[in-house]
């Protein structure tokens, strides 16, 4: 039995307040992510039931019932408030996926602190960037994150404790302090701070087409869309074994790699290890994961290693897939069926919209290639490119649109309202991205509508890797743009001006390529350069990406002349 019924019906019914009543929360009342992912599944009887069941790359394993999540979240909260952290103050954990990420996110939510969870991958400037926005005062890391941390420490005025949670006292240095969650004190009686609706809970990290990336900032009264989409749209189910392939560092790995399980109640296993097929299948065998949650790189990635390779596991337990981050070809839908018996069901969202907007409902047909429809209490439609009115003719395209005010909506970007208004226009809240709306109501995604890079469902913004090449001696000036690519959709692809006394050379295009990967992250790495002697630019010297990135898509590169009076 599925948790819905069908679209049309839950459409007919459907009303934000239905989730409200579901998790007994009732409008003034206080309302905490931390606690309801943990105490509350307590409450309902459910403490002795497996929240976490982790393992990684050397098949260690660790299991938490939602009791232990519970304690040692307490604890984690308790330790923090005795180092002087208080409400709304920004904590970052910087760590892989670890049971302490899962654990700890819950810990800073309990003391009313926002959470600002950074991929372990980003090297010393990215993480920079992001700390010195957000004025983030802590931070909890692994040893083998630490001198990342060290590099960038003395330029963070802000930043009064590193919290290392694997490491020795002697090992530490000025400001770092050991956490160690299991050897904390146990607290059986922790008070979580009454965050209500509209506190800020989660800060994440995202890039556009301009400036550096931006914090979209969450609230806790998110986890009612978190809580009531994982129900219907991954179908959670009491019995279910969840699995999310998605880092916390990103959006996927928040808000269903821990709210939306944890709030239903549900039990998940985590794999902290990178992509290699064998290993997730086994995995998938192992732990008998009934719900998986993943990305089209990795289904393509699957794909290129052969259906055979899946019949030597025994899958059996899979029941329902769902996959986010990228557009899903038609082929992987169809790959999937044959290959698990089940298709994959494509969702779309964003880290501003903060959970699934658009999305293939279990149980309703399929059109390979499609978004499928909005989830309900969802307003959703494509705007006309030059006058932002609803366009009423199927299949004309248009830019992706919702009307503000769903419960999961990022109430602002850190620090810049003002970039946040700019993603409104004439009433709606516009994602960035071109669709079409078939005669049955089915989305149809297209491509972005600006420069951002979307390399394996992770957004890169060209302005940081420009930023980072010019940091480089030999670099005069440089435009990073997307290249297609078969598995990662796209991979960055860079071209560079070099100053005078430079000549262009293999060895030059890898240590460029490195210094970028050590700076920002493997993600942000231009996989091509091309060395120039100039760049097309407007009559006013912006660089025109669109340009560069028209002729690596062999597409046409369409009307300049507006483009020109930028
Ligand atoms: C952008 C948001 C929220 C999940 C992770 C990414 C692209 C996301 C799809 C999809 C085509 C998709 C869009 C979107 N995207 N899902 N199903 N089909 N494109 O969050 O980093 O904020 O990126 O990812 O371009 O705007 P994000």
């Amino acid at each position: 039995m599925r948790n819905i019924t069908s679209y049309e019906d839950l459409v007919k019914n459907f009303d934000w307040s239905i989730a409200e009543k579901e998790l007994d929360y009732q409008k003034g009342n206080p309302i905490n992510i931390g606690w309801y992912c943990s105490d509350r599944n307590c409450l309902k009887g459910k403490a002795n039931k497996i929240a976490l069941m982790w393992e990684d790359y050397n098949g260690k394993t660790k299991t938490f019932t939602f009791n232990d999540i519970r304690l040692f979240s307490n604890s984690i909260g308790t330790f923090l408030q005795q180092q002087g952290i208080q409400p709304e103050e920004r904590v970052c954990l910087f760590m892989d996926r670890v049971p302490e990420l899962y654990i700890g996110f819950l810990g800073v939510l309990k003391i009313g602190a926002i959470v600002q969870p950074l991929f372990s991958a980003f090297g010393p400037e990215s993480l920079f960037t992001r700390l010195e926005n957000a004025q983030t005062s802590a931070i909890i890391t692994q040893k083998k994150h630490l001198s990342k941390v060290r590099k960038i420490i003395h330029d963070l005025p802000h930043l009064r404790k590193i919290f290392v949670i694997d490491s020795d006292e002697t090992s530490l240095k000025d400001k770092e302090v050991l956490l160690e969650m299991e050897k904390l004190p146990k607290n059986e009686n922790f008070e979580c701070y009454p965050t209500y609706a509209e506190s800020p809970s989660v800060l994440h990290y995202t890039s556009g087409t301009t400036g550096q990336p931006k914090g979209a900032q969450h609230v806790h009264y998110s986890i009612i869309a978190q809580y009531i989409t994982a129900k219907y749209v991954l179908d959670l189910q009491e019995n279910d074994i969840y699995w999310c392939n998605a880092d916390p560092g990103w959006v996927t790995g928040t808000s269903y790699g821990i709210i939306g399980p944890w709030s239903n109640g549900v039990t998940q296993a985590v794999l902290d290890s990178g992509f290699n097929s064998q290993k997730w299948y086994e995995f998938i065998q192992k732990y008998r994961i009934t719900v998986w949650y993943s990305a089209p790189t990795a289904i393509r990635l699957l794909m290129r290693d052969g259906t055979d390779l899946v019949k030597q596991h025994d899958l059996s337990s899979l029941r329902h897939l769902c996959s986010v981050g990228e557009p899903l070809n038609a082929e992987a839908v169809i790959w999937s069926k044959q290959a698990f018996g089940l298709e994959f069901h494509d969702t779309y969202w964003q880290t501003e919209t903060g959970a699934i907007v658009i999305t293939n409902f279990p149980g309703m047909p399929i059109k390979p290639g499609s978004m499928g429809k909005p989830f309900p209490g969802i307003t959703a439609t494509v705007l006309d490119l030059q006058t932002y009115e609803p366009i009423t003719t199927p299949g004309k395209v248009g830019l992706i649109a919702l009307k503000p005010g769903w419960p999961s909506q990022i109430r602002t970007y850190w620090n810049n309202e003002e970039g946040f208004q700019k993603k409104f226009k004439n009433g709606w809240y516009i994602c960035g991205d071109r669709a079409s709306i078939d005669s049955d109501g089915y989305f149809w995604f297209v491509g972005r509508d600006d420069d951002v890079i979307n390399t394996g469902g992770h957004l890169v913004g060209p302005f940081e890797i420009e930023s980072a090449l010019l940091e480089h001696p030999a670099v005069a000036e440089s435009a990073a743009f997307a290249k297609p690519d078969p598995v990662n959709m796209e991979v960055v692809k860079a071209c560079i001006a070099l100053k005078p006394g430079y000549e262009p050379s293999e060895d030059l295009k890898l240590e460029i390529m490195n210094f970028v990967r050590k700076k920002l992250s493997p993600l942000a790495m231009p996989q091509e350069i091309e060395f120039v002697t100039s760049l097309p630019k407007t009559r006013s010297g912006k660089i025109l990406r669109r340009v560069l990135r028209a002729k690596e898509f062999n597409e046409p590169i369409g009307d300049l002349s507006t483009l020109e009076n930028d």
